[in-house]
């Protein structure tokens, strides 16, 4: 990081002119320029350079009062320019802050970004360039002989508030915690070492009880674990979950008594990894199923379901003799856009969002779409996973708006940007005192065309008008990403 750029972070207190001058220096127009390069360093994708800060945004309409605290969101940006193939996940994580204080009308809204500063960060740093190889690419070797990590934990997933920790996160490797106000890295490995081995980017908070589950899987035994840590943040269980073979698992949900697993058959294939194709493959023969994991402990209960692939749930919720598991499912695991030589899917393939009724009484599940393809990044109101819920917010795959599906009335309506225009996933912030689900506003980062600065929309979750009710204007544009979360002051 530049003299500039520590300045910059440090003090929070500079102009946006001062604060842009870093973008200058950025290596990434470069990438962009290059036809040759990944689709994942042009256009929506690119990186910027430079950690800056600007505590004089432009709020366009009226922040709502409740909303004061901080919006918060990862994604991969690097560093330095690839050593070889590039892909979307392989990028630093650089986590994008959005302060709000409605009611200080002086300063009502400050940005600032900066990286999660890994350990693989710090060397590529010394060295002065990119030393790792990507997901797409066999592990270095010589390091893993080392007894090192043959990727770089990236930490640019997702982030996770819990026992008043901000977590950085990473399905393969640990935790990174994160100052919610500044972004600097304390430290990673917050556990100091009682979880071994990756940690999910989707840990769920249960709002009844303030715990947080999570897991891990693994290529080698054991190929999944349950962790529960306490409100306090204490690690209280830590146990293998028992399968036939290691698969991919991005998500998970939770009921009151259950973890919900897919055991789908998105496997582990070194033949794959060695075609530059990712280290995963498809095998639908090998059937599917979905698991309930009892949290208290106890024996797994495993359902036949119809093979598919899944990156991210919605919730999941149980009664006497039902659980239901909602979810956005691609008829296959979409091998080609993970090996980096695509960015979409035709359209009967793009993931939709699902629910699976698990009948308790006959051990059978009935399964069905919810709504047309073209749907991800789900999110809802936090306090309600683990409980029915009626309301899902998700990100059009083509990034170009959102849809707001009822549940329980089976029905979707969209809001669609301007041409041009892509959005990314919403945030729900609720109202407090609010008497209906949706009684809340959904915070999200919205780029204009042309790699104009982005905007920070607040929707009003209720009417779901096109209109937000807020637009806070930062300082330049913010690559595609992942997660946020809310963290309220
Ligand atoms: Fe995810």
């Amino acid at each position: 990081m530049s003299g500039l750029d520590r300045t910059v972070l440090e003090k929070h207190q500079v102009s946006r002119r001062v604060a842009l001058a870093t973008l200058s220096l950025s290596p990434a127009v470069l990438w962009a320029a290059d036809d040759a390069v990944s689709p994942f360093l042009k256009g929506i994708y690119a990186p910027v350079a430079g950690e800056i800060a600007d505590d004089k945004l432009q709020v366009e309409g009226k922040l709502p009062d409740h909303l004061h605290g901080s919006y918060l969101r990862n994604g991969p940006n690097p560093r330095f320019a690839p050593k070889g193939k590039y892909h979307w996940f392989d990028g630093d994580g650089m986590v994008h802050a959005v302060h709000l204080a409605p009611s200080d009308t002086k300063v009502p809204a400050r940005y600032l970004c900066r990286h999660v500063r890994t350990a693989g960060l710090e060397e590529e740093e010394k060295a002065g360039k990119s030393l790792f190889p990507g997901l797409m690419e066999l592990p270095d070797l010589a390091r893993v002989a080392k007894g090192r990590d043959g990727y770089k934990n990236a930490a640019n997933t997702a982030l996770v508030w819990h026992h008043n920790q901000l977590w950085a996160l990473w399905e393969g490797g640990c935790p990174h915690r994160i100052d919610p106000k500044s972004l600097q890295t304390l430290g990673s490995d917050p556990l100091a070492g009682a979880w071994k081995g990756g940690f999910t980017a989707h840990p769920k908070v249960d709002s009844a009880t303030g715990e947080m589950i999570f897991f891990g899987y693994s290529p080698t035994k054991p190929y999944l674990r349950l962790g529960i840590l306490d409100k306090g943040g204490r690690l209280t269980a830590a146990r293998d979950i028992d399968l036939p073979r290691s698969v991919m698992q991005h998500d998970f949900a939770i009921t009151p008594d259950y973890a919900v697993f897919l055991d789908m058959p998105q496997t582990f294939s070194l033949a794959n990894l060695a075609l530059g194709k990712g280290v995963f493959g498809w095998q639908p023969e090998l059937g599917a199923r979905i698991g309930l994991i009892p949290r208290a402990g106890g024996q797994a209960k495993w359902f036949a379901i119809s093979p598919g692939s899944v990156f991210h749930t919605l919730n999941a919720w149980q009664t006497a003799q039902t659980v239901t598991l909602i979810a956005c499912r691609m008829p296959r695991f979409p091998a080609e856009v993970l090996a980096g030589g695509a960015t979409d899917l035709p359209e009967a393939e793009r993931p939709r969002l699902w629910r699976y009724e698990i009948n308790l009484t006959n051990s059978k599940v009935t399964e069905g779409p919810l709504d047309d393809p073209g749907s991800e990044m789900p999110r809802m109101r936090e306090d309600r996973i683990s409980l029915a819920n009626r309301f899902a917010y998700t990100l059009r795959t083509d990034f170009a708006g959102w849809r707001k599906h009822d549940l329980v009335k089976n029905t979707t309506i969209a809001l669609n940007l301007p041409a041009g225009w892509s959005g990314a996933e919403a945030v729900f912030v609720a109202t407090p005192g609010a008497p209906s689900e949706d009684g809340g506003h959904l915070l999200a980062f919205v780029q204009p065309p042309s790699g104009e600065p982005a905007q920070l929309w607040v929707i009003d979750a209720a009417s779901f008008s096109p209109d937000p009710v807020a637009r806070v204007k930062l300082p330049r544009r913010i690559p595609a990403g992942f997660h946020g979360c809310w963290v309220s002051s």
